[in-house]
């Protein structure tokens, strides 16, 4: 049986959308991602690479911390540690020096843990397969799959990425935000990642996504008026109409 406010959101979904299909939309949103990534995606030091070694630092470090902070540990950690074979063979005080730096001390252990299992366990070897991945320490099926689309650019369903960030970009802009976020939603997200990845650029589509989260589809008041998915968005047609009704009334 539906709720009220799925109720609420297939009647304005039917009322703003018409019968637009779902295929049309995935295609839409595509296609004003890319453009607008072109011209408004943030120019970051891990975009200039494809090393999965630099792509697995910079993901490590970005859990839970904010770019702005990450940007220069990021080139500091590198300058010191350039590749995962010096990494491996570093002290781990010496990395805690500079990975202590993000807030959370369990990272530059994380780090060390997964240079030493690659060089030492693994012929240096980096994996590229999601299982391989997950069997490095620290390493979740998020962290797979951004190592999978930004290393190795695979677009198959496991290089999909879904946090907290791309969960609300998603949820909001396909209609399928759910203020409890419960299991159920958040495998519904999933899987619209999987079917996203396979419609376009693998690399720009969650970039993308991540860059939407960041600038224009932020938690507290998303910034609508100058999003490229207006046309598109449920949220928008749903749930904004209110925030800017109780804006209005304090
Ligand atoms: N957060 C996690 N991964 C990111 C990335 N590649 N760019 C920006 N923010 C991120």
């Amino acid at each position: 049986m539906k709720n009220r406010i799925d109720e609420q959101k297939d009647s304005l979904r039917k009322h703003h959308f018409g019968e637009e299909t779902y295929e049309s939309r995935v295609s839409f949103f595509i296609q004003a991602l890319t453009e607008w990534f072109a011209k408004e995606g943030r120019d970051l030091p891990w975009r200039h690479t494809r090393n999965p070694y630099k792509i697995l630092v910079s993901e490590i470090m970005l859990q839970q911390t904010n770019v702005d902070i990450v940007i220069p540990i990021y080139k500091r950690f590198l300058r010191k540690f350039p590749t995962i074979q010096i990494l491996a063979e570093s002290p781990l005080e010496e990395v805690k020096r500079i990975t202590d730096q993000l807030g959370y001390k369990r990272r530059g252990e994380y780090l060390h843990d997964i240079a030493k299992q690659i060089v030492f366990e693994k012929n240096g070897v980096f994996p590229s397969t999601f299982d391989d991945l997950l069997t490095l320490k620290g390493i979740g099926r998020y962290t797979a799959g951004a190592i999978l689309s930004f290393a190795y650019e695979k677009a198959d369903k496991t290089a999909a990425i879904v946090d907290v960030n791309v969960e609300r970009v998603l949820g909001r802009i396909f209609g399928l935000w759910d203020f409890k976020r419960n299991s159920r939603y958040n495998k519904k997200i999933w899987v619209l990642s999987e079917a996203l990845i396979s419609s376009g650029d693998v690399w720009v589509i969650n970039q993308g996504i991540l860059d939407l989260g960041a600038l224009i589809c932020v938690a507290g008041k998303p910034k609508c008026p100058i999003c490229p998915m207006i046309a598109i968005c449920e949220y928008y047609v749903v749930e904004v109409p209110k925030i800017v009704k109780l804006d209005s009334f304090f």
